[in-house]
């Protein structure tokens, strides 16, 4: 059997011997939303380090455990920590979690993160609905033997970012009065911020927010046909954009400044696309 495959179901058999838990939607949690646990009726959560063989995240703030449970009576999976590529795990580890979610019956993928925004229009505390992404920077999460199993070799991936859950987005944020930017992401390997004429490619390549994450999830999400959306939080301008050099506190402290509005988002988000499923 394909390795990654092997893994993925060894992981899978680990959670089912504990957990039979069956969520509609996966959501994963980026930063500002790292206690977003705490809106959810929870109904068992389940430590990455008690599952045999899962990658298991190193970064400051994220808790990395599984929480499965019911937002407004909806069920979700939700992933509090994410697993990055910098970390120096390869691109098959970064998504297995993914992959777990819709195996554990999540038909839909929300991804949130916090990113810089790149854009002029953009400020800091802006949330972006991600339309699109490049993610030529990092590996894909399918390269290596095609997983038959998942999905097809050569996927699709003309509508990755689905314009119905794109509408629904859309409509929540005017519903609630919330303002919400749309634009492309760029994923690039982090862990450095970007240097001023990064930050200028970038733009020139069509991205509208640059962040360490998401876009490689989007794809293995896509390539087994989930339904995906994602809704990023602009922390910061790209570096060069303004006068003052960027750090991970400013990210954080923007993060958390803007965390309630954006838990409200989410929320009646997962609850308005549920209603559409
Ligand atoms: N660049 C990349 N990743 C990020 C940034 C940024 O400016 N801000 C938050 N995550």
């Amino acid at each position: 059997m394909n390795p990654v495959y092997e893994k993925l179901m060894r992981c899978y058999n680990s959670v089912r011997e504990k957990i039979d838990f069956q969520p509609e939607i996966a959501l994963v949690l980026g930063s500002g939303l790292g206690d977003y646990g705490e809106t959810i009726d929870v109904v068992a959560t389940l430590d990455y380090n008690e599952i045999e063989g899962f990658p298991v995240s190193t970064v400051d703030g994220h808790k990395g455990r599984f929480i499965f449970g019911y937002v407004k009576g909806v069920s979700v999976v939700c992933m509090q920590g994410r697993v990055h590529y910098y970390e120096g795990y390869p691109m098959t580890d970064v998504v297995l979690p993914t992959r777990l979610m819709k195996l554990l019956g999540a038909k839909v993928l929300f991804l949130t993160n916090a990113s810089g925004g790149l854009n002029y229009e953009f400020s800091a505390g802006d949330f972006m609905m991600i339309t699109d992404h490049i993610m030529n920077f990092v590996p894909s999460p399918l390269i290596g033997q095609n997983i038959d199993e998942l999905g097809t070799r050569f996927p699709d991936m003309s509508d990755i970012y689905k314009k119905d859950l794109q509408e629904i987005i859309r409509k929540t944020a005017k519903d609630l009065q919330i303002k919400l930017q749309e634009g492309v992401y760029i994923q690039l390997t982090g862990p450095n911020f970007e240097t001023p004429t990064e930050v200028k490619m970038c733009r020139i390549l069509g991205a509208d927010a640059a962040g360490m994450s998401t876009a490689a999830e989007a794809v293995a999400a896509n390539h087994m046909g989930m339904k995906v959306c994602g809704i990023s939080c602009i922390t910061n301008l790209g570096c060069g954009m303004l006068e003052q050099p960027l750090s991970h506190i400013e990210v954080k402290e923007t993060a958390d400044r803007v965390a309630d509005e954006f838990k409200a988002l989410v929320t009646q988000c997962i609850v308005n696309i549920h209603q559409a499923m």
